[in-house]
């Protein structure tokens, strides 16, 4: 028998820290003292007592996260009660320089104040590490991703048992998943073969303002970004239907491959939400796959007084919906949906026989690789089954119905200002408006949009609130995304406030 020479068994020195690093004794003490330290944070960050950003630059965060290495470097801590020490450290500092979405002064991106117990759940499948490639990998963590896209996909208006659908990493890989569909169901044999035996270059067919995913999606799928048709919008900037028709027309005249149109419900600059049941109507006279990134808007469905905005989703052939925006899941959980349950494996298609097993071929139905991208995938889902299993979908529908009313309120609020310009009423809680001090009136338009920009960064850096900028045919606006049920009417008066005064401080410079 030959020696191997070059193999060892750990020292006892390697043999300590792998035990320290995995005692569930030291993970109870951590966890306990880590759930304090979050449940205070939570508590401070929601009476709105402190800063919502806290503005650091970017070096000097990098610099300080170096650091903590450096000190790992070191040497491991000698004792638990050492361990403690910097694990409270570590965790502290994490809270202290980090974006506070829990704070009723958050009113930027489409990004939650997430569910907190959502992320216990979460906690229970990341320290159990239920990863999702195979069935008998996370056999139960599959069997939640089941329930949820059957639940959720009823819920949209699929009928029961008619549909099929995915868990998996945020709303870019739901619509690249999707659209990888479209085009392998569309393109027949373009998995195998890539494009080029197509002539003339296929084209996909989006909204104008497709979220950048979308665009993205046609340069991975190598259809290519200026194969993107763009259709042009109504005056409330949702995709117009006569134009989509007329387009259809040109390009099946033309004898154009159309891998499918892709609307939007809603559109990430202002919200607004496609006409679905008209652009079915046109797709399916045309023989074309309708796909929605409805994202943002899905969970609209959860809202009896909302619902009418996503009415026709059911009628698409694929849909996306992010449970980490409107449905306030911590990041990331996205679904994607399938009309015709066949196209569940049409994305992707290859073998694998280390991971499939042929001698059980009915599992495959419940193996995530076969429709996901990722193979080794995290249980994205538990947070959701959690929740929803506590609390029933009425949460969902009081997430909604709450942060869309609190953006009404705020569009009347604007209204009632002299010196402030909503966009336009807002279709769900996102809202686009502009601050024009009588200062401002007589200046440039270049001036006004400036003044828009450096407005918008002196009040993130100043911490007091978090919005965001968008820009609307060239000229620039302020956007609030008000994705924070905690946030009220008085949180809004105050922005105002604050951006006035600001505005003084930089229009007196
Ligand atoms: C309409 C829409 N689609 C897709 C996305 C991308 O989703 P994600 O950030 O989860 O990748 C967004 C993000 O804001 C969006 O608004």
């Amino acid at each position: 028998m030959t020696e191997c020479t070059n193999s060892r068994l750990p020292d006892n020195k390697q043999r300590e820290l792998i035990t320290a690093a995995y005692d569930p004794q030291t993970v109870r003490l951590a966890g306990e003292h880590m759930i304090e330290l979050l449940s205070k944070h939570l508590r401070v960050v929601q009476d709105a007592s402190g800063p919502v950003l806290h503005w650091f630059e970017p070096n000097e965060n990098i610099t300080l996260a170096h650091k903590q290495l450096a000190a790992g470097e070191i040497g491991p801590p000698s004792d638990v009660p050492e361990l403690l020490a910097r694990f409270d450290e570590l965790v502290k500092q994490t809270l202290s320089r980090g974006q506070n979405l829990h704070h009723p002064h958050y009113v930027g991106h489409q990004v939650p104040a997430s569910l907190p117990l959502a992320s216990l759940f979460d906690a229970v499948t990341t320290m159990t590490n239920q990863v999702m490639a195979i069935y008998e990998m996370g056999p139960w963590a599959t069997a939640i991703e089941r329930a949820i896209v059957n639940k959720l996909g009823e819920t949209l208006g699929f009928p029961a048992g008619e549909f099929t659908g995915l868990v998996t990493s945020g709303g870019s890989l739901a619509n690249l998943t999707a659209l990888l569909t479209a085009r392998n169901v569309t393109l027949g044999n373009s998995w195998s073969r890539g494009l080029t035996s197509h002539s003339p270059a296929p084209v996909l067919v989006a909204h104008a303002e497709s979220h950048y995913c979308v665009t993205r999606s046609a340069g991975i799928l190598g259809l290519g970004t200026d194969q993107v048709v763009r259709v042009p919008l109504d005056e409330r900037r949702r995709m117009n239907v006569n134009e989509l028709d007329a387009i259809l027309t040109d390009l099946r005249q033309k004898n154009v491959p159309i891998v499918a149109v892709s609307a939007a419900a809603c559109a990430t600059p202002i919200g607004a939400f496609d006409p679905l049941v008209d652009i079915a109507e046109v797709c399916q006279r045309h023989d074309v796959w309708l796909h929605v990134d409805a994202a943002h808007g899905g969970a609209a469905c959860f809202s009896a007084r909302h619902r009418h905005l996503v009415e026709g989703l059911h009628l698409a052939d694929s849909v996306v919906c992010d449970a980490h925006k409107m449905m306030f899941m911590p990041a990331l959980c996205a679904l994607v949906f399938y009309r015709n349950p066949e196209h569940r494996y049409a994305a992707f298609q290859q073998a694998a026989p280390y991971l499939f097993d042929p001698s059980a071929p009915g599992m495959a139905e419940f193996d995530n690789g076969v429709s996901n991208l990722e193979c080794t995938k995290r249980a994205a889902a538990m947070g959701l089954w959690g929740t929803w299993s506590l609390f029933g979908s009425r949460l969902f529908e009081a997430l909604v119905d709450t942060t869309f009313d609190l953006s009404q309120h705020f569009y009347e609020l604007l209204t009632a200002q002299d010196d402030f310009e909503p966009y336009c009423r807002p279709e769900c809680n996102i809202l686009v408006f502009r601050h024009l001090p009588v200062e401002l009136r007589d200046r440039s338009p270049t001036e006004i949009d400036q003044y828009q920009l450096q407005l918008r960064r002196a009040v993130i850096q100043s911490g007091d609130y978090y919005l965001v900028q968008t820009q609307l045919d060239g000229r620039s606006y302020l956007r609030t995304t008000l994705i924070n049920p905690l946030t009220q009417a008085v949180h809004l008066q105050g922005l105002l406030e604050n951006l006035r005064e600001q505005g003084r401080q930089l229009l007196s410079r």
